[in-house]
């Protein structure tokens, strides 16, 4: 099984999960709340995070998701919902809420 790292500030926690895992699986992997996840089906924003580092790693938005990052308010940087993303490489991200 291939593990891929996702490192997740401020604190600098890194997660490895097994390459493809949604972004999701972070909520079994520590006791902390790193990432805010809501609705878990890209619906509700709680779960925004800049990608600081692989953002091709996460896969391609679909357009559902972009609409909404723009509805958001989050456009002209490298946001993701992370509810929608699957861990393919290593990545650092930084939820929005800490932003
Ligand atoms: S958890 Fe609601 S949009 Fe991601």
């Amino acid at each position: 099984m291939t593990l891929r790292k996702l490192t997740i500030l401020p604190t600098g926690t890194e997660v490895l999960l097994p390459a493809g895992s949604p972004l999701t699986e972070v909520e079994y992997e520590t006791p902390q709340r790193l990432i805010p996840f809501g609705c878990r089906s890209g619906a509700c924003g709680a779960c925004v995070v800049e990608v600081l580092e692989g953002l091709g790693a996460l896969g391609e938005p679909d357009d559902d998701e972009l609409d909404f990052l723009e509805d958001l308010g989050r456009t002209g940087g490298n946001y993701r919902l992370a509810c929608q993303c699957r861990l393919r490489g290593d990545a650092t991200v930084r939820p929005a809420t800490d932003l």
